[in-house]
């Protein structure tokens, strides 16, 4: 789609009444306006939409999906009473630049949640960054449509800009009417005994603060002696002793991360910090349930962002050691669980035809999440490469499922390229809504794809992003069926790592930890899905041809690109202690609202 003029039709910023009025009656008439984005009819059926997304899930780990020794039943028959799309993609690999395209339909460099440094994802719950306010989610939309909006789960897109309540980032600055789950992301600090994870954050972060502190306690000293400050020489002294102890204490142990990125939160409000993980995949379930029950009897939308399949992979008694794959697999059928018990509340609420429901991963599962010689990370299938990576399809390829009874197709593939971003456009047209047009949206209505009135889906290329740098490109050729990808950058494998970067968390996007190809690294993924032999003018014919309309493409891409704020520069991802959530008094922050004995839906 080109960047269409603004209609002035759509506004959704923070507006007054009367102009929010005026843009309503503007946006009804839009409606009956011919329709200038090629989105077709405007619908007015208004389903109830549940969307699942599981946090770094295998395209390989799933039943339905080829998994013969995994047990996914409830997924696997969501597939069997939808669509299932094999070739569904992640606009990023990694959680924040993944989800923030998600909730916009759009690249994460155009909102700048793709980053040009090291840091990929938001660090802590108190960094600045996040999600712009002026990004428009789908559940804005839906929410300007009549749909009451829920999240239950993950966010990872950020909380705070400036103070610690203006809540700049938070979901229900987005869109949500109801918020319950983690501002943050699980991570191995949540559960006691785990190897810390976001060490290299602490690194730069404890070599920055030192240096702040012995600034301020050197301009402090220097103050006095030449009598610019009135402070006393014990004032002073404290302030020097207790900001080195405190930070000292804070980065030997790292045992503040718990305390301040391990947070449940109600709405605005801290319900667990740190939170109990024993008890949160039941509480998640039943926030969820309940969530359904009470707004069955108006169109409602609610995401349910899944904490598993992440690190540290807490999972409850019923589940733990039962299935042939660890850990790992045990948290996976704990998930699928849930899952299965999300439908049979729809079922028992008698909304299942009149539900769109989806299912997905963020992306592909973790290879180098390891401990010992045990996996602890998802499985891609035949894909090459993981969570973190750029290009290589495993990193970006996930499971993708759609059941709209009487709307959809039953036990149908379809193979055509999809995005994730494409889900934006695809509910907010279900709800009658429309995407906004002062922006370019990325994704892609998927109804006529899924209803099988055309037969291929509206992508021709899709660019893979590693951070901000472009590291592939795929093309689909319509009129061949060829797949061709062309990788500009690949992430540089020790030989016996075998495409992975183990011992490094995850694969750098740039500088010394990847590859450049010139020319770029060609497959068909038609005929080499795991991309294994790179093709060559020689054993190619069309290898120049396909270069040329790849790079043309990437040209055209890049002239839409514009400028704009770095959401997760170092100063936007670091840890503000004056942005900390925090019940309780800070720096010890803890406290437990949760009547969880009146509350927690039993696992066993
Ligand atoms: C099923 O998933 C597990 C867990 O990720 C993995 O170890 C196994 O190789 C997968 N099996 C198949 C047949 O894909
Ligand atoms: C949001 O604001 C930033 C900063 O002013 C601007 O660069 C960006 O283009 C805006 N985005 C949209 C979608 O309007």
């Amino acid at each position: 789609m080109e960047n269409v003029e603004s209609h002035g039709a759509f506004s959704l910023g923070k507006i007054s009444p009367r102009f929010e009025r005026i843009s309503l009656v503007l946006l009804l008439a839009s409606l009956t306006l011919p329709d200038t984005c090629g989105m077709g009819e405007s619908l007015d059926l208004k389903p109830n939409i549940i969307l699942m997304l599981a946090d770094d899930l295998g395209i390989g780990d799933i039943g339905c999906y080829g998994n013969t020794t995994i047990r996914t039943p409830n997924i696997d028959r969501l597939a069997k009473e939808g669509v299932k799309l094999t070739q569904h993609i992640a606009a990023a690999s990694l959680c924040t630049p993944s989800r923030a395209a998600f909730l916009t339909g759009r690249y994460p460099i155009r909102s700048g949640m793709a980053s040009s440094n090291a840091y990929r994802a938001l660090q802590w719950n108190a960094g600045s960054g996040g999600l712009p306010v002026n990004e428009t989610t789908f559940a804005k939309v839906l929410h300007q449509q009549g749909y009451v909006t829920g999240l239950v789960g993950k966010w990872h897109q950020g909380v705070n800009c400036d103070s610690v309540h203006d809540f700049c980032h938070h979901p229900l600055n987005h869109g949500f009417d109801y918020f319950y789950g983690m501002p943050f992301t699980l991570l191995n600090n949540c559960q006691d005994h785990k190897p810390p994870e976001l060490d290299a954050a602490f690194q730069v972060e404890l070599w920055f603060y030192t240096q702040l502190i012995a600034v301020a306690v050197l301009t402090l000293l220097i103050g006095k002696t030449i009598g610019l400050v009135s402070v006393s020489w014990k004032a002073t002294v404290w302030f020097g002793v207790l900001g080195f102890l405190f930070f000292a204490s804070w980065y030997s142990s790292y045992g503040f991360v718990k305390y301040w990125n391990c947070v449940l939160m109600r709405n605005y409000n801290i319900t667990e910090q740190p939170m109990k993980l024993e008890r949160t995949a039941s509480l998640v379930l039943k926030e969820a349930v309940s969530f359904i029950q009470s707004n069955k009897h108006r169109p409602f939308l609610l995401f349910v962002s899944f904490l598993h399949v992440h690190t540290p992979l807490f999972t409850t008694e019923r589940f733990l050691g039962k299935s042939k794959h660890g850990l790992y697999g045990d948290n996976v059928e704990e998930m699928d669980y849930l899952v299965g018990r999300i439908l049979d509340t729809i079922d028992k609420e008698g909304l299942r035809d009149n539900t769109f429901t989806y299912f997905a991963s963020d992306h592909g599962g973790q290879l180098e999440a390891q401990e010992g010689k045990t996996q602890l990370g998802g499985w891609n299938g035949i894909y090459k490469g993981g969570k973190g990576m750029g290009g290589w399809e495993g990193g970006i390829r996930v499971p993708g499922i759609i059941r709209w009874p009487g709307v959809l197709p039953t036990n149908t593939v379809v193979h055509e390229p999809t995005s994730l971003m494409d889900i934006f456009p695809t509910i907010a047209h279900v709800s009658g809504g429309a995407v906004p047009q002062d922006r370019i949206i990325d994704g892609r209505n998927l109804l006529p794809l899924l209803q099988q009135k055309v037969k291929h889906s509206e992508h021709e290329f899709m660019f893979h992003y590693c951070g901000s740098y472009l590291h592939a490109v795929r093309w689909h050729q319509k009129d061949s069926g060829a797949l061709w990808k062309a990788h500009y950058m690949t992430p540089v494998f020790s030989p016996k790592d075998g495409g992975a970067c183990y011992g490094r968390g995850i694969c750098p996007c740039f500088g010394k930890g990847v590859t450049h190809h010139n020319p770029p690294l060609l497959f068909d993924l038609s005929r080499d899905p795991s991309e294994a032999v790179p093709l060559s003018p020689d054993t190619e014919p069309l290898f120049h041809m396909v270069l040329e309309s790849i790079e043309k493409a990437v040209k055209e891409h890049q002239k839409t690109l514009t400028p704009v704020p770095q959401q997760l520069s170092f100063f936007n991802v670091m840890w503000k202690p004056w942005l900390q959530p925090c019940c309780g008094t800070f720096p010890f922050c803890q406290c437990d609202n949760e009547d969880a004995s009146v509350n927690a839906i039993a696992l066993d």
